[in-house]
């Protein structure tokens, strides 16, 4: 959810400001391209760098694939350039797609404005051809480009350190126009593997406040208080406010509750020391584990299904961990020890690595 958020979030933003929009690394954006043609009658490969197509993302961050339904009466020329533009001091790399000849093309290097090259020759030829329709698709990943001519593999080509963020277009002679094309950025295999799974999702749900009592020295878990952990086996965080006049005692509880398999530990809001391990847990000084006045703390607790690790934290610093192989548990149960305790404000939030269950 809060992906496709970002996602709609940093299209919106393309569309606001193109040349401006930085799309987050994770995130995946589409252009439709705008009509636009290029006049190269009287100077060959004609482009205009005051009409760029930007794409929404550069290649540091993303892969790109743009289409382009084109009209041309020569061969068709794109120069892909970085944020400098089409004059840029890094140059461009300038694709050739034989539509009036057959010669496919690309090279890299610097480009001069028209004034400075339109005494090197006129259009390679001045004759009227019938223009030809065609779909090019160039697709750059992995730093390799390349490109389809009616859906045609005609070009690969390898880039390296060219930030591509723009590109613009020509003809060796007469018109091309685009008559309809797209872009579309999506993050790059090493920029996705860090960004959080398309598939996760978390959970949350609230718990009701329980009130805890123990009138012994000792620990009280009594089943009316039971909270049940609603995440069935996947890793979860638990985070609850804390009053109490003792430290808090827990149970991690499976189906046969004390007689089955269970871990038991503290968490030492009054004493500082915090435990948990398999089984009967041992206070071993009772006289520290309550106090004459009551304190307040948060304390949370995370499973993480994949590393089997259970922590426990008392206000945001870890105070514990265990590792719980063969997960089989659904209720935490909590004591106070000669003493009473509320845990108020509770919530689960259960993370499910291939979409919630539904
Ligand atoms: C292209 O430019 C030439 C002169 O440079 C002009 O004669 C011609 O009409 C133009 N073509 C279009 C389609 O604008």
């Amino acid at each position: 959810m809060r992906f496709e958020y970002l996602r709609q979030l940093a299209f919106a933003a393309a569309l606001l400001s193109p040349a401006l929009a930085q799309l987050d690394k994770c995130s995946s954006a589409s252009e439709t391209i705008a009509p636009q043609s290029i006049n190269s009658s009287s100077i060959a490969k004609n482009y205009n760098s005051a009409i760029p197509i930007t794409l929404p993302c550069d290649v540091s961050s993303h892969d790109f694939s743009v289409t382009l339904n084109i009209q041309s009466d020569g061969d068709f020329f794109v120069a892909f350039a970085d944020s400098a533009g089409l004059y840029s001091s890094n140059g461009v790399v300038q694709v050739q797609v034989g539509l009036a000849s057959t010669r496919n093309s690309v090279s890299r290097g610097r480009i001069s404005p028209p004034q400075k090259r339109s005494h090197l020759g006129s259009p390679i030829s001045s004759l009227v051809k019938r223009a030809v329709d065609a779909s090019i698709t160039y697709s750059y990943s992995n730093s390799v480009l390349t490109v389809f001519k009616n859906d045609v593999l005609i070009i690969t080509y390898a880039i390296k350190n060219f930030d591509i963020s723009q590109l613009f277009v020509s003809s060796s002679t007469g018109t091309a126009s685009i008559i309809s094309g797209g872009s579309t950025c999506i993050p790059t295999a090493s920029a996705s593997s860090v960004c959080p799974n398309i598939d996760d999702c978390t959970a949350t749900s609230p718990v009701p406040c329980v009130f805890i009592e123990s009138d012994i020295v000792g620990t009280v878990f009594d089943p009316t208080t039971y909270i049940q952990i609603p995440c069935s086996g996947s890793s979860f965080t638990f985070t609850a406010s804390v009053t109490a006049d003792s430290d808090l005692f827990i149970s991690i509880l499976g189906p046969d509750d004390f007689d089955g398999t269970f871990y038991q530990g503290s968490i030492g809001i009054v004493s500082a020391l915090s435990q948990m391990g398999l089984g009967q847990f041992t206070v071993a000084d009772p006289n520290a584990a309550y106090a004459f006045t009551a304190v307040s703390a948060t304390i949370s607790f995370e499973y993480d299904a994949t590393t089997t690790a259970f922590k426990t934290y008392i206000n945001s610093a870890q105070v514990s961990e265990i590792l719980i192989p063969n997960w089989n548990f659904n209720n935490l149960a909590f004591s106070a020890y000669n003493g009473i305790a509320t845990i108020s404000g509770g919530s689960f939030s259960c993370v499910y690595s291939n979409g919630c269950p539904s």
